[in-house]
């Protein structure tokens, strides 16, 4: 036997025979005594042992190694520490406790935005010794953004991509190069804005749907007013993704029915795993045996059991295009499902799943939350409401009701809601980017590796591009001659991945808006309060779900019920 052995050998031992001595002897206070000095001798003669020198040398090689990383990595962002950065920092780990207790308190873009009040339009976080730079220059997010990511010099950063790509796999908004361009290809056609209003009668009819429901319920009873947006967006994304009808009085046949409050809590539940992924959380503890894996899991399969059917479906389709499939419903044959499937062969199972739960986080959440915070400040500025209402009696009356025609004349009513995306723009700051080699920011020289996001909430307050920020004023949207479209409207993205259910957004909240307007007064329940109490899963919503006070207009009596 070796020293070396035997010395492991010695100590493995004797540990094991002075622990079962402790515990025979625990009462008896000589004997401990013995045992004590017993233990004593063989830490000595451990600490003498060749085995011992090994472990110090090894955890003194292992510290010298990282104190080097952390002081290369230092070094290598030192010219970063003359940017301002947030006060209350940890010495060792940075800001990362602040960011994490924002994530855990669901308020992470609104302390960005805290921060870029008090820190100005760039700024600097620490994780460790790990930089994330913040913008809120709207010009300066879009140069940085169109300009970095066409040149090379900025990626969308790792940790994003595999929180948006870990939904159930590989989608648009976590792709990047030729694996996002043939995804972008395929769906591009679907949201021109030429293309649209086909979907003008299927918008109309969820709006109306809408508006009997708050007619049933009103004069004046409270009614929240998030959830029936969220009715809205999800009835209107799942009639044009997956054909079912936006009645809700008919059934479907492809697959199980919509339950619009259960599909909602599921995706709450997958968009708040998103956030927790791209702040730090790792992808494996989804596999961990606690309450927020379980409902993690529940929430997915409750999802994929909604798609499944009709992905199946839709591939069948594309499998046996000479078949006769009369008895599919029409509407689900001419979904974007059935179309996509049919053209993009590179598109499977899975990853048609993935992307159509990215698609019902995309274009749900967003506009419905928007929505509401456009009902909200309609509500806190009569004069606004005033001129929107003078606006949509004269467009009704003109056009007999709200038609595609009437659109154009609806200028107004778009640039409420492209203000009100100014001030809550509910997706704030959805993706970073990561410097792919040294670069420049503004005047502002950028290692390679340092993380660049924004807020564009405290993009969307910069003085310099929209004056009296604080103040909700539709017209700067608009220009001499209709809509003013020089002005930046940073709540839908910059760059290859902007938005792709922009113009769809804008045109089922114009309808949504319009019709309110024509058929009812409103008033806030908790007043201002519900447009300041936000949370976010991974977008801004209100807290208490605007309830909201509705009287139907006596001008409006008749045509609700004559519809
Ligand atoms: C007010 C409503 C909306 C807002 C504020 C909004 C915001 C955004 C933002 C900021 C991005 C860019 C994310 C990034 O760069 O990582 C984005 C991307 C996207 N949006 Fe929207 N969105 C809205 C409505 C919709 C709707 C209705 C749809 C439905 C089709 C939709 C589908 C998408 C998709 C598929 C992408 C990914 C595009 C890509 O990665 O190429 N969005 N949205």
């Amino acid at each position: 036997m070796t020293g070396k052995t035997r010395s492991r050998k010695i100590t493995a031992n004797s540990c094991k025979h002075v622990y079962s001595k402790i515990t025979e002897n625990l009462n008896r206070p000589s004997e401990l005594k013995n045992m004590s000095l017993l233990l004593n001798t063989q830490v000595n003669s451990f600490v003498r042992s060749p085995l011992f020198y090994e472990i110090l040398g090894a955890v003194t090689v292992l510290a010298v190694i990282l104190l080097i990383l952390w002081w290369k990595q230092r070094n290598l962002y030192s010219g970063l520490r003359s940017l301002p950065s947030p006060s209350g920092g940890h010495w060792f780990l940075g800001n990362a406790p602040q960011l994490l207790n924002s994530v855990k308190e669901k308020k992470f873009f609104q302390l960005l935005f805290d921060w870029a009040k008090e820190l100005g339009p760039m700024y600097v976080y620490w994780i460790g010794s790990k930089p994330g730079v913040i913008l809120s220059d709207p010009k300066l997010i879009e140069s940085t953004i169109i300009n970095g990511m066409r040149d090379g010099s900025l990626v969308r950063t790792q940790i994003t991509r595999k929180a948006y790509n870990d939904i159930a796999g590989p989608i648009l908004l976590g792709e990047s190069g030729t694996e996002w361009q043939w995804r972008r290809k395929a769906w591009n056609p679907e949201f021109t804005p030429k293309v649209l209003p086909k979907h003008f009668d299927t918008i109309d009819r969820a709006c109306f749907q809408i508006i009997e429901t708050i007619k049933e319920t009103a004069s004046p009873i409270e009614v929240k007013a998030d959830p029936l947006f969220v009715e809205l967006t999800t009835r209107v994304i799942s009639c044009l993704l997956f054909g079912i009808p936006v009645d809700k009085n008919r059934s479907t046949a492809e697959g199980p029915p919509l339950e619009i409050e259960k599909l909602y809590q599921a995706m709450s539940v997958l968009t708040y795993r998103i956030l927790r992924v791209a702040t730090g959380e790792k992808i494996w503890m989804k596999y961990l045996p606690i309450k927020s894996s379980q409902e993690y899991w529940e929430g997915r399969k409750y999802v994929e059991t909604f798609l499944i059917p009709r992905v199946d479906l839709a591939l069948q389709m594309r499998d046996n295009p000479n078949k006769n499939w009369e008895d599919i419903c029409p509407l689900f044959k001419q979904s974007m499902l059935v179309k996509i499937a049919a053209k993009e062969p590179k598109y499977d199972r899975d990853s048609l799943i993935a992307e159509s739960i990215e698609f019902l986080i995309a274009g749900t959440d967003t506009t419905a939350h928007s929505l509401s915070f456009a009902l909200g400040e309609l509500s806190l500025n009569q004069n606004v409401f005033q001129k929107a209402r003078t606006i949509v009696d004269r467009t009704w009356e003109t056009y007999g009701g709200i038609t595609v025609e009437s659109l154009k004349d609806l200028s107004y009513i778009r640039a409420i809601f492209k203000e009100t995306l100014r001030l809550y723009s509910v997706s704030s700051g959805s993706t970073s980017l990561q410097a792919e080699r040294d670069t420049i920011v503004g005047d502002q020289p950028i290692p390679r590796g340092t993380r660049i996001f924004w807020s564009t909430i405290a993009a969307g307050r910069d003085p310099s591009i929209y004056p009296n920020p604080e103040e909700f004023i539709p017209e700067r949207w608009l220009g001499d001659d209709g809509e003013n479209d020089r002005l930046i409207i940073m709540a839908f993205g910059s760059g290859s991945h902007r938005c792709l259910g922009e113009n769809l957004a804008i045109l089922e909240a114009t309808v949504m808006l319009t019709m309110l307007l024509r058929y009812f007064d409103w008033e806030l329940v908790n007043g201002r309060s519900s447009l300041e109490n936000l949370q976010q899963n991974l977008l801004i919503y209100p807290v208490d779900r605007m309830p909201t006070k509705f009287t139907v207009r006596e001008l409006a009596r008749q045509t609700v019920n004559a519809k």
